[in-house]
């Protein structure tokens, strides 16, 4: 198998799916780089492509009228996105930014629908990760809208740190690489907010910070904190 191909066996959008489906994704698939800061596309725009992502990271925003952002999901590989406005006939449904150097594969629309079409199983990913995604933001709307500022800010760190999108220190402690700002567009609250969540978290000891970064030092005291028992 070509090396696109195994690369394509792993993300969610083919798991199970035929060799032959594989070979006519790798063969439409078209690789571009994205530089760090550049946005794929915006909230609304038209949308003709889907994007597998192959490295770096990607976060998927929306901005509502009063200016502030709120983050839906950072992405890491071997995910894909872009999926939404080429099923229906809206716009795109959040902003895409590359928020590392990025390299993602495109599938354009024409050849998306033949595969959905033609391979039931690529059908069943579509609708398994949608169902995944709702599942997420339902979660989510729910712990956010009853939470104090600490339960937020200890679900957001939680959530990303289940999801893997963390890096490991020279001890082996997780790491998370991410401004306050960033937190609070995750957390849907303010930046001041967070950087007092946080000093309230590392008074606990659960995380420790430093500029940029986030220690998670004791992951069951954060759950523990995010279910009240602690
Ligand atoms: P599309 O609407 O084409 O463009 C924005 C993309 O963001 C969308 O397709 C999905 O791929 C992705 N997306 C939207 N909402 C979420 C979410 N809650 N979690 C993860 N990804 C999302």
């Amino acid at each position: 198998m070509a090396e696109l191909e195994r690369f394509l066996a792993q993300v969610p959008l083919f798991h199970g799916a035929p060799q032959r489906a594989l070979e006519i994704a790798a063969q439409a698939l078209q690789p571009r780089t994205f530089a760090a800061d550049t946005v794929f596309f915006q909230e609304g725009d038209q949308g003709e492509v889907l994007y597998v992502l192959s490295s770096g990271m990607v976060k998927l925003f929306k901005i509502d009228l009063e200016g502030h952002e709120k983050t839906l999901a950072i992405l890491k590989p071997p995910e894909f996105f872009g999926e939404m406005a080429l099923l229906g006939e809206q716009g795109r449904s959040a902003t895409a930014l590359a928020i590392r150097e990025t390299l993602v594969y495109l599938l354009f629309k024409d050849d998306f629908q033949r595969l959905l079409k033609d391979y039931p199983s690529v059908s069943l990913n579509v609708a398994n990760t949608l169902s995944q995604r709702l599942r997420g933001m339902v979660d989510e709307a729910q712990i956010l809208s009853y939470k104090d500022a600490q339960g937020r800010v200890a679900y957001v760190i939680l959530r990303l740190y289940w999801n893997g999108l963390i890096d490991f220190n020279e001890e082996g402690s997780a790491i998370l690489r991410l401004t306050h700002q960033e937190l609070a567009s995750l957390a849907g609250t303010s930046r001041e907010t967070v950087t007092r969540a946080l000093k309230a978290l590392e008074e606990e000891h659960v995380i420790s910070t430093r500029p940029k970064e986030v220690l998670i030092r004791d992951p069951e005291g954060l759950e523990e904190i995010l279910h009240g028992v602690r």
